[in-house]
């Protein structure tokens, strides 16, 4: 969800090849209607031209402190700005950051800046994995910066590995997610291994066809990309989705049906510290699955048979009462209801959330446009301590946030 405000953002272009990639940031600012200022660093202009920002945001650009002295920019830039986001984060600019140097108009600006500050981190693995800049990166994010984790994959030469700039589209997001709400983004889950499951599964009838349902992974994934801005380390296991986006940082693991995603989940629990199962499980699967593609034929249609697949989260629950996985293990559980003759969406809800025996319930209204597939989201958060919660309409990823930020005292920190 946008947000509807004209918010004012200072975008930090570091110097490094992802520079180019900052240009997708700048434009999801300006199409939200955001104010725009971009200040790159004078090595950022070695890689994108100082034209190239200046037209997408529609405001002059500097380097330095010494253009424009009678507006003392190095002080308002900061001071006005509602949102810092720092798109490539090089090992450099972190470094510098940490130190609180101000020897650019950049680093002079995140002094006097006092609102939400987002860093997106692009360089070399070895360069991300120094102690010098690990150091960097905890002493920034004691001080209240958001530190994203860098994506994963091929970098600019031949090597791959944690270093890659996180997607455009996440850095944005986890941006509007500050402007909603900026305390939205504590370090606060650091060294918990959080499995998620998401979208939804296909159960298969044939080579051709399958058995599915609407969902679009977005909560699941909105779930994986806070978990791992706020310092978890995160694994999705992901059937279907659709536009849910590529959270940086994180295991993705594909699975296609309801019994290979129950046996990733337990394999997975094993190892897990929280357990949030937010895929849409199919709840039968065809007895028979043909080898080869079912014909027309003229008889009409056949009947499918079917039969029921595990509960994966029921399971999940009765595992950890036969001590099968730790008991300090946290499992969340959705419920996904339209409400009927027999009660309401609460009501289904509350009804499942004793059927399933999980730590956290979260019910989401479902249907006639609503849940699925959708950017924002609603319900209600039920806990086994008896408390009911309202989500109130809001986006996918600031209710996530609500979400972990119950889950975060339920973690055992022994
Ligand atoms: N779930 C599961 N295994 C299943 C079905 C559902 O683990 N075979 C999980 C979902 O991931 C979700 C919760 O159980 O966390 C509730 O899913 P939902 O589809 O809302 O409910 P069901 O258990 O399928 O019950 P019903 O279809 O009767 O509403």
């Amino acid at each position: 969800m946008t947000t509807p405000v004209r918010k004012r953002i200072l975008v930090g272009v570091g110097g490094g090849i992802a520079a180019y990639k900052a240009c997708s940031v700048i434009r999801h600012y300006t199409e939200a209607g955001h104010d725009v200022r971009v200040i790159p660093t004078a090595a950022a202009l070695e890689f994108v031209g100082a034209a190239t920002f200046e037209a997408l945001s529609g405001h002059p650009v500097s380097t330095t402190v010494f253009d424009n002295v009678d507006e003392v920019a190095h002080v308002r830039l900061g001071q006005e700005a509602d949102l810092v986001v720092v798109a490539p984060a090089t090992a450099d600019l972190l470094a510098r950051a940490a130190s609180g140097r101000a020897d650019d108009l950049l680093t002079a600006s995140l002094l006097t800046a006092r609102c939400p500050v987002l860093f997106a981190p692009a360089m070399h693995t070895e360069m991300w994995e120094h102690p010098a800049t690990r150091d960097n990166v905890a002493t920034l994010r004691r001080r209240g910066v958001v530190v994203m984790p860098p994506d994963s994959g091929r970098l600019t030469g031949r090597d791959s590995g944690a270093g890659r700039l996180p997607d455009p589209t996440e850095i944005g997001l986890l941006g509007d997610l500050l402007l909603d709400d900026p305390e939205a983004l504590p370090f606060d889950l650091s060294g918990a291994r959080i499995v998620i499951s998401a979208g939804g599964t296909r159960e298969p009838l044939d080579p051709v066809r399958y058995l599915g349902n609407h969902s679009s992974g977005k909560q699941g994934f909105a779930l994986a990309r806070v978990a791992a801005a706020r310092g978890a380390d995160v694994t999705v296991v992901a059937g279907s989705t659709s536009g849910a986006g590529n959270p940086a940082g994180i295991e993705l693991v594909s699975i296609a049906s309801a019994t290979e995603l129950s046996d990733e989940m337990n394999k997975r629990a094993l190892e897990a510290d929280v357990i949030i199962m937010a895929a849409a499980v199919a709840d039968f699967r065809p007895v028979v699955v043909a080898d080869a593609k079912i014909k027309k034929g003229t008889a009409g249609p056949a009947p499918i048979e079917l039969e029921t697949n595990p509960d994966i989260l029921a399971g999940l629950v009765a595992a950890r009462g036969r001590g099968e996985i730790p008991a300090s293990t946290v499992i969340v559980g959705f419920a996904a209801e339209t409400g009927d003759d027999n009660g309401g969406v609460l009501d289904h809800g509350r009804a499942k959330f004793s059927r399933k025996g999980c730590d956290l319930l979260v019910v989401n209204p479902v249907g006639s446009g609503k849940a699925f597939g959708t950017e924002d989201n609603t319900g209600w958060l039920l806990s086994s301590a008896g408390t009911e919660t309202a989500l109130p309409l809001t986006s996918k990823t600031l209710l996530a946030s609500r979400i972990l930020d119950a889950l975060a005292p339920l973690l055992d920190r022994s």
